[in-house]
């Protein structure tokens, strides 16, 4: 059973994944809600190894007391019998009114303040049952129209929420790191943050920059137009995947959340061997393994899918889908290894001058002034015979398309 998921391909899902009743803006719920403590039986039985959520999930809006010390212990003694761990935490901020302007930058003072409370008392759960990663997606933090809001002054109190929120985890000694996922729009017409580079290059305006990365998620660059691989290498390269949304999106359109692989299949398969391989595989001509968490080349964090079940499915479909996900990606993992020991592909890469990327533009110790006085590199360079060469891409992205649909081998 090679492609049986198992704890150690570390495989999560957000309790409102599986547990998604499917009412969409044309239609009621198709399914009847599903309790936390079954989802992580079922995700278990799987070969799950993880399970997320947002607050609301466990523990619905205006609960007492009471209430949520109940959620808690039936969550928490379920999480105890199956051996699932929580990696990941997050907030709704988006579906309470209350929020319907935003939530760390609603206009409405009040209104932020109140956010942060609600996201710091749900930072003491995650702590509690052992996440390490807390996602801030900020689906609400947004406008319809350009009227509505000064984007320094949107950006200033953004920044203030997620810095007051880092402080807040330094302060408890907790052992938390904060992820933001951008998504270009929806719910909001257009939501701040919308891409994993706007993402980045907020980040690098905190304080607590250190404490901060990224949760990208496959349809929401998708949505964008954007290819997510690439987002996805510039975070690692960058040292901030902190975790990550798997699912499937076909083009720009509304946020589909297929399933893993059920969008551009492709792509999924060049993700699947980034993720497994790190950055610098192709160049370096061969694999090369994951170099610590969310660490600059590889990644071994959470494979975690946010995705929906289909409407149109019932509960066996749920759990079919659920199932999909994982499989999905371990024959994604299995195509992408034999992609990279493949002698005929490290032959390619080699003809296509892969690994003379990795050869820095400017040798040990040369100077600018070294590089003027160079005359091979200007005057005597001919550009047109470097022009002329193939670089044999087209023969390299066929050998990726025929590892993937695993084609017969040409004998
Ligand atoms: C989406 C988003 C959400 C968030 C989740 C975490 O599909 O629009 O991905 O699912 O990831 O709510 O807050
Ligand atoms: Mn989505
Ligand atoms: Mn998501």
């Amino acid at each position: 059973m090679a492609y049986e998921p198992t704890p150690e391909d570390k495989f999560s899902f957000g309790l409102w994944t599986v547990g998604w009743r499917a009412v969409d803006p044309f239609g009621e719920a198709t399914r009847p809600p599903l309790d936390a403590v079954e989802v992580v039986r079922k995700l278990a039985e799987l070969g799950a190894w993880g399970v997320s959520f947002h607050d609301d999930d466990l523990i619905p809006f205006g609960s007492d007391d009471t209430e949520r010390e109940r959620r808690i212990s039936r969550f928490r003694a379920a999480l105890d019998e199956t051996g699932l761990v929580v990696p990941m935490a997050t907030t709704n901020l988006f579906t309470h009114a209350v929020f319907k302007d935003g939530a760390l930058t609603n206009n409405d003072r009040d209104i932020r303040r109140f956010a942060l409370r609600k996201v710091m008392r749900n930072l003491d759960l995650a702590a509690e049952l052992g996440a390490s990663t807390y996602v801030l997606w900020g689906g609400r933090e947004g406008a319809e129209t350009d009227a509505a809001k000064d984007m320094g002054t949107a950006l200033d109190r953004y920044r203030e929420g997620v810095d007051t929120l880092a402080q807040y985890v330094r302060e408890q000694g907790y052992d938390i790191r904060l992820a933001l996922e951008p998504k270009p729009n929806e719910p909001r017409g257009d939501i701040f943050l919308p891409t994993v580079g706007h993402a980045l290059a907020f980040i690098s305006t905190l304080e607590h920059a250190d404490m901060v990365g990224v949760n990208p998620e496959v349809g929401h660059e998708q949505m964008a137009g954007l290819n997510f691989v690439h987002g996805i290498g510039q975070a690692m390269w960058q040292g901030k995947l902190f975790h990550i949304d798997l699912n499937g999106q076909r083009g720009p359109r509304y946020d589909q959340d297929l399933i893993f692989g059920h969008g551009d299949l492709l792509s999924a398969f060049f993700l699947v061997d980034l993720l497994e391989h790190g950055v610098g595989a192709s160049s370096a001509g061969g694999l090369r393994g994951a170099s610590g968490a969310g660490g600059r080349g590889g990644y071994d964090g959470p494979r975690h899918f946010d995705y929906k079940p289909l409407r149109t499915e019932d509960i066996d479909g749920v759990w079919a889908s659920a199932a999909a996900n994982m499989r999905s990606y371990l024959l994604l993992a299995e195509r992408a290894r034999n992609f990279r020991s493949d002698p005929e592909v490290k032959e390619a890469l080699a003809a296509s001058r892969a690994p003379e990327l990795a050869t820095p533009t400017l040798a040990p110790g040369e100077t600018v002034a070294d590089l003027r006085a160079d005359r091979g590199a200007y005057e005597d360079f001919d550009p047109e015979a470097a022009a002329a060469r193939g670089y044999g891409y087209a023969r390299l992205s066929q050998l990726a398309l025929e590892h993937l649909i695993d084609a017969p081998h040409p004998t």
